[in-house]
């Protein structure tokens, strides 16, 4: 079918769950978020039970009747696949549909997401429900996208031991070798005596009495992924058969467990929940002092760095589907945000190029797991804080003409398999991909600059003035051909090319690029606190690599040894320097890439889209923008042909 074209104005919606209140309530709810200027309304997304419940009695009435109230109040629809909640008597048909984790314990029934990605009985029944919806509201006027499952991966779902994964697993390398031996050999199985004589001797890679194989384990979370793949595949296979409306999933913030890439090429829109105060608190290796100065802010690089990646994963067309509106309940602690915080992530994600920004959720729960998470509305109905922000947003957003995305200069290479491959043999605990990858990401954004994210899988980078690719685990042949054609600077490393796609170090020692004139002889991790002072200043910390090289040494350590390489315009990063020599590298790369770049205070933070640019003040402080003042936790949004100040 061919999916309806995207729409232009940025707009406003709101994740609403019916079934949790009187029926009586919904029209007035209706009405409200309406007034409140919100036009999109997820909902769905956790109702089997309501829906469907006993096995093949469906029970529609009251998601009709919600579905009317809603629409008719004009509000667009999202509906949720219930994937993520099987109900209970969903146990009794597939007792073994659950997932086990690497301990070997059952994940089991009382919350949610129980379920093996693996279980090909359990995959069939949520793609059955995906028709059963397809086939009532596919052509329902009301429903204008359709969402898919919830959040995969959430609370550490991608990967399962079960029967039904181990079975799925064996048949995945059988497909992938086709002989025992091939497996041997890829895996170097001669080692400690694993080699295995048939397909079915082999077991998921857990419970080994020291490390397993990281080859074996390599597969492993290839195979999680692929799983996550098909599993969703099912269910877009279903809806499309009934819907031209654009599907969605929305994925989380820091979850590498599965190539979202992959999962996103089956749908329209790729969508993230943003939870900024939560992340700062659960997701970052962040210090204490920076934790307590954006506590109530969140990370101002988190955000933009997953709407860069979503922008990215959805092919250009994504949204927030959910994002906090006060305290949430699950981060170790959960503060409320300074007031204009909620409007100005809605501002950043825009300038981002969201189509939508969605509030998880209208009304606070008083029963259950999330009673203590905020809403829009407090559990009496009462309107929050945060209500008045978002009226004040839908007024604002009228002014927006033009919210097309500007390319960015810089494009930042980030690979999914790489991040398994870190997880599987991080060689120092402090060696994380993601934190390697936002490391540099903070460093271009401390400098004013925008950023386009890309898979590993990219031909050509040729609209782009410069190129990073840090901490690849394996190159691919497109990534090697767009790195051999693009004329401009590249960054490449630490760690990049270190591996060949079977996890072996490749014969010509990493990077495994010969025009990078490098070689990696060896490598060390660094234990914290012990950080290697720079000869330019700043230090090297986590990790270093010694190398040989014909090429221009730009950066090196005062003990001597090498960081920055230059060989013409390739530039190979043999160290994880620390955010001072960082922002010295990138500085040094954007010059030689001829890009302006702007030296933004602590807690600024900007974004071009469009005609416009747009300021905003991570920090607690009011600080000073051309001559006026900002205050903390506010935007500015400029005309930037005439520098004409719209929004403020
Ligand atoms: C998200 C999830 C929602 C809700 C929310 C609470 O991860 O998709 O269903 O649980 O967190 O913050």
């Amino acid at each position: 079918m061919v999916v309806s074209a995207p729409q232009n104005s940025p707009s406003l919606g709101v994740c609403y769950y019916p079934e949790h209140w009187p029926e009586e309530r919904w029209a007035q709810d209706a009405r409200e978020m309406v007034a409140l200027g919100l036009s999109w309304v997820r909902i769905g997304e956790f109702a089997w039970s309501r829906i469907e419940p006993e096995p093949a009695r469906y029970d529609w009435d009251w998601l009709d009747r919600a579905i009317e109230t809603l629409s008719a109040a004009g509000l667009k629809i999202v509906l949720g696949t219930p994937s993520a909640t099987p109900p209970r008597w969903m146990l009794e048909r597939f007792p073994d549909m659950l997932a086990v984790d690497a301990q070997g314990q059952e994940r089991r029934f009382g919350s949610r997401r129980h379920y093996c990605f693996s279980h090909k009985g359990y995959r069939e029944a949520a793609a059955q429900m995906a028709a059963r919806l397809g086939e009532r509201y596919g052509q329902n006027p009301h429903i204008q996208a359709w969402q898919i499952d919830n959040e995969y991966g959430c609370h550490d779902t991608t990967l399962s031991y079960s029967d039904a994964a181990r079975a799925a697993f064996r048949q995945w390398l059988c497909e992938k070798y086709k002989t025992i031996e091939a497996l041997n050999q890829a895996w170097g199985n001669v080692f400690w005596s694993m080699n295995y004589d048939r397909f079915e001797e082999i077991d998921l890679p857990h419970l080994t009495v020291t490390e397993p194989n990281p080859a074996n384990v390599m597969d492993f979370r290839r195979f999680a992924s692929d799983q996550v793949v098909a599993f969703n595949y099912a269910q877009c296979e279903a809806l499309r058969a009934y819907t031209n409306k654009p599907l969605i999933h929305n994925y989380m913030g820091r979850i590498t467990d599965f190539d979202h890439f992959t999962v996103g090429e089956d749908l329209e829109i790729a969508s993230w929940d943003s939870y900024p105060l939560g992340f700062l608190e659960d997701r970052l290796e962040a210090d204490t002092d920076h934790k307590l100065a954006y506590t109530r802010q969140g990370d101002p690089d988190f955000q933009a760095f997953h709407h860069d990646l979503y922008r990215a994963v959805g092919k250009g067309r994504w949204w927030v589907m959910e994002q906090q509106p006060g305290p949430v309940n699950w981060a170790p602690y959960n503060p409320a945000p300074l007031p204009g915080m909620v409007r100005l992530w809605t501002w950043e994600a825009f300038a981002h190029g969201a189509e939508v920004v969605s509030y998880f959720r209208w009304r606070q729960c008083p029963f259950a797991q999330e009673q203590m998470h905020a809403g829009l509305l407090r559990p009496d109905g009462q309107a929050t804080s945060a209500h008045g922000e978002v009226a004040m947003l839908a007024q604002e957003l009228t002014a927006l003409e033009d919210t097309k995305q500007t390319r960015a200069s810089i494009a930042l290479v980030f690979d999914y398999a790489s991040a398994w491959a870190w997880d599987i043999q991080p060689q120092g605990e402090s060696f994380n991909y993601f934190r390697l990858i936002f490391a540099l990401y903070k460093a271009l954004r401390r400098l004013g600059l925008s950023v386009d994210i890309f898979p590993p899988t990219t031909e050509d980078f040729s609209t782009y003035k410069t190129v990073l690719i840090p901490g690849l685990f394996s190159w691919t042949d497109a990534l090697r051909r767009a790195v051999k054609n693009f004329t401009g600077p590249v960054l490449i490393g630490p760690r990049a090319g270190s591996k060949t796609p079977d996890f072996q170090i490749a014969d010509t020692l990493p990077p495994d690029m010969p025009e990078l004139g490098v070689i990696v002889t060896h490598v060390e991790s660094l234990r914290p606190n012990l950080s290697l002072p720079l000869e330019k200043g700043g230090h090297v910390a986590h990790w270093r690599e010694y190398v040989e090289t014909d090429g221009h040494v730009l950066e090196h350590t005062q003990d001597g040894v090498p960081v920055l390489v230059k060989q013409n315009h390739l530039h190979y990063l043999a160290a994880w320097p620390d955010a001072t020599a960082l922002q010295r590298i990138v500085q040094h790369l954007c010059s030689e890439a001829d890009i302006q770049t702007y030296a933004l205070p602590e807690g600024l933070r900007c974004r071009e889209f469009g005609p416009y640019r747009l300021y905003m003040n991570y920090g607690a402080q009011a600080m000073q923008l051309n001559g006026h003042a900002l205050p903390p936790a506010s935007i500015r949004l400029i005309n930037t042909t005439d520098n004409h100040i719209i929004i403020e």
